[in-house]
């Protein structure tokens, strides 16, 4: 951890012993400072009220602060990089499977005990009297040494079926087991079906989540063999060359045109902004055309193709060689010239031709 990053937690550990509050950092940070990852994404967990601690935070260091009305919470985004997310410490009460569960302020020990997983339920004490002092209540120091995924309690999967994409996110991402009981419970929960209790939103959004791991065909991998995926798009086909790209888009374009005819049914499983989709829409509309495109394909919708298709013929790629105003000098109009264009654009494809001369040729030859 940087050396600024760690005096300010403790200026903030000093601002909440003076307010006569407790904090601890929790969850994804303290499990990535016991194997040695850097986060600047922190969860700080407060026994009281928040607030004084993020009144600090924007006059101390001018940090930019966006409140949410969920239990005194609040993002607390710092110039030096940190981004601090303050929370109550709370007990979670699932009223229904899979629905948004009432809180109630709590202490520490209840509130790791409402997270999802043992390595994820450790808290570091930011108090200047412990700082990062270890509270463990659960094993979690053991889950997250030896590597493995494991329920805090049996009811884990029914209160947030949410949790077990995230079990496979999780032990793909750090390639740990699932613990025994853990992976029961998992085939239990998607045999019974508690993912149809989340809205098909959420358990997509899930699978975007997968996707953005460095690593997601290891997950979905491991989300497949468990049913789950099945519950974004069934029969989902999967390449480990999808572990070659960098940003959510291009794995988006990839999966897209592996999943063949079907492509476009993926695209629409997964309820996505139409922003979101423009790569893949991009490849799957050139593909399914079968045709020269009428302009030049991205440089990304190329370098997907071609980690799909690696030993594609270049002049299927290439842009029309003719254009709606070369045709229109030759005479043609309206529909005529429309569909010209669309045999050219085929004829190309088809390798039939590859010069401008060529494609001259070909439209006196082919006549009106
Ligand atoms: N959490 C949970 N159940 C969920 C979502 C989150 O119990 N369905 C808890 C976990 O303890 C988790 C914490 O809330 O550590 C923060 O959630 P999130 O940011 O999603 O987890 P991180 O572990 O920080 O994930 P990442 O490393 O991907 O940032």
């Amino acid at each position: 951890m940087k050396q600024i990053h760690k005096r300010i937690l403790k200026e903030i550990g000093l601002k909440a012993r003076e307010s006569d509050l407790k904090a601890w950092a929790v969850g994804g940070f303290a499990r990535d400072t016991l194997i040695g990852k850097n986060t600047e994404d922190i969860d700080i967990c407060v026994e009281g009220d928040t607030s004084p601690l993020i009144k600090f935070c924007a006059e101390k260091y001018g940090a930019d602060v966006v409140r949410f009305n969920d239990f005194a919470t609040a993002r607390v985004n710092l110039s030096c990089g940190l981004k601090l997310d303050f929370v109550r410490c709370r007990a979670e009460v699932y009223d229904k499977p899979g629905a948004l569960p009432k809180v109630r302020p709590a202490g520490l020990k209840e509130d790791l005990f409402r997270r999802d997983f043992t390595a994820n339920a450790l808290a570091l004490s930011i108090m200047p009297d412990e700082f990062f002092k270890e509270y463990d209540f659960f094993n979690s120091e053991e889950a997250v040494l030896k590597g493995y995924i494991k329920v805090l309690h049996d009811k884990s999967f029914l209160d947030d079926p949410t949790r077990l994409f995230r079990a496979v996110r999780f032990a793909a991402r750090f390639n740990w087991s699932i613990e025994t009981s853990t992976e029961r419970l998992m085939r239990e929960a998607v045999e019974k079906g508690y993912v149809n209790f989340i809205s098909r939103q959420r358990a997509a959004h899930e699978f975007i989540k997968i996707l953005a791991e460095s690593r997601p065909y290891q997950a979905l991998k491991c989300a497949a063999e468990y049913k789950l995926v099945d519950f974004v798009f069934t029969g989902l086909k999967l390449n480990p060359k999808i572990n070659n790209l960098k940003t959510i888009e291009e794995k988006l374009a990839y999966l897209s045109l592996l999943q063949g005819e079907r492509g476009f049914e993926f695209l629409d499983s997964l309820l996505l902004p139409k922003k979101d989709t423009a790569l893949a829409l991009e490849t799957l509309k050139w593909r399914k055309s079968k045709a020269a495109p009428s302009k030049p394909l991205s440089k990304n919708a190329l370098r997907i193709i071609r980690l799909y298709k690696p030993d594609i013929e270049g002049f299927k790629l290439k842009p029309l060689l003719l254009s709606a105003a070369d045709l229109n000098e030759l005479g043609y109009e309206g529909p005529a010239l429309g569909a010209k264009l669309k045999a050219l654009a085929k004829a190309q494809y088809a390798g039939k031709i590859k010069t401008r001369r060529a494609a001259f040729l070909y439209v006196k030859k082919t006549g009106f």
